[in-house]
């Protein structure tokens, strides 16, 4: 048998490039430079769990520095990693109010970053799986100065990459420029991510539901009655579905991903945009969703179509099997106003 040669995410990635004959390689450099940041990022969240052991409490660790909340530090990490690259002309990040700038000189780049650092925070401290997302789009102003806020507002469809990285059990890369999706995990050892899942196919069908049904007497008829039908399988004689919620969105969509399954921050009562942030969070994970076979939706509509008008807005999501999908909308529609 031929042995399988290695494939790190760098070489996978200036592949994909080079099969664009119009391709300058900034991407590939792009992503270099984001590599760097998750390595760093996935460092600090292994550490996490020694603060307290290795003297780390209050505010200043051993080294007399600042100890930062994890979301801060990853935050940070991932602007010190890109803001010289020369690449981008403006990012936009989930801990940030406002468009990030680029420092002079270095913010002439054709494309646009926008991330959320720290995926799933509130698992921090007690070592459960966490994430960072990222989306890139190129840029629409002209005129090659600094990056702009219409830049950084684009529909999902205008991206040209996604990806998401998982702090779990070991760390993995998943990403998508449109040519399927492909995850790579991290050997410690190596410090080099490599590929262990090309063009991952998500199930048509799942048996996995995933959403916080502590929210479930604000929840609209429709999902009510569409969450009770999954939970009744055995009365039809179908395979039952499981309830699994991680609370960190990377964590469930990437467990959704592999099996099948649908995970929901739906619209509700209480939240009728539901939580979970268009730009930083659904559009990434639409992108890569759909480019394993998967289906993305607010219930009504297709994510990636969305034309954003803020940057930290928010929308509901159905999001993962294409059929898992597509039920529930039928629930939505046919109990809409309830
Ligand atoms: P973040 O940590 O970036 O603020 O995102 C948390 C999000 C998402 O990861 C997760 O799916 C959701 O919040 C969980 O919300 P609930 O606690 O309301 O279920
Ligand atoms: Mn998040
Ligand atoms: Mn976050």
């Amino acid at each position: 048998m031929q042995p399988k040669r290695f494939m790190t995410l760098q070489r996978h990635i200036l592949e994909g490039e080079k099969r664009h004959p119009e391709a300058t390689g900034e991407l590939s450099a792009i992503l270099s430079n984001l590599i760097l940041a998750v390595k760093v990022i996935s460092l600090e969240v292994n550490k996490a769990g020694l603060i307290d052991i290795l003297g780390y409490t209050g505010k200043e660790n051993v080294h007399g520095e600042q100890v930062k909340k994890l979301d801060i530090f990853a935050h940070q990490t991932i602007i010190r990693a890109m803001d010289h690259g020369g690449h981008l002309c403006v990012m936009a990040s989930e801990e940030e109010e406002d468009i990030i700038h680029i420092p002079k000189h270095h913010d002439i780049g054709k494309y646009v970053l926008l991330f959320d650092p720290l995926d799933g925070s509130s698992n921090i401290d007690a070592n459960v799986s966490i994430g960072s997302i990222f989306s890139i789009y190129k840029r629409i102003s002209s005129g090659g100065g600094p990056g702009t806020i219409e830049d950084a507002l684009q529909k999902g469809a205008k991206q040209v990459v996604a990806g998401y990285v998982v702090y779990g059990s070991s760390t993995i890369f998943v990403y998508t420029a449109g040519d399927g999706t492909h995850a790579f995990t991290l050997d410690p050892a190596v410090g080099e991510f490599l590929l262990s899942h090309e063009n991952i196919r998500t199930p048509e069908r799942g048996s996995i539901y995933s959403t916080n049904e502590g929210n479930y007497k604000y929840w609209h008829r429709g999902f009510k009655e569409y969450i009770k039908f999954l939970q009744d399988a055995d009365d039809r004689g179908a395979k039952p579905y499981s309830a699994r919620y991680i609370g960190s969105m990377v964590a469930d969509i990437h467990r959704n991903l592999l099996y099948g399954g649908i995970f929901i921050y739906p619209s509700d009562k209480r939240n009728p945009n539901g939580k979970l942030r268009l730009m930083y969070e659904c559009n990434p994970m639409a992108f890569i969703v759909e480019q394993a076979g998967g289906k993305a939706t607010t219930g009504k509509q297709r994510i990636l179509d969305i034309i954003p008008n803020n940057l930290h807005q928010r929308v509901p999501i159905y999001i993962g099997s294409k059929e898992d999908v597509e039920l529930v909308e039928q629930y939505l529609q046919k109990y809409e106003g309830q």
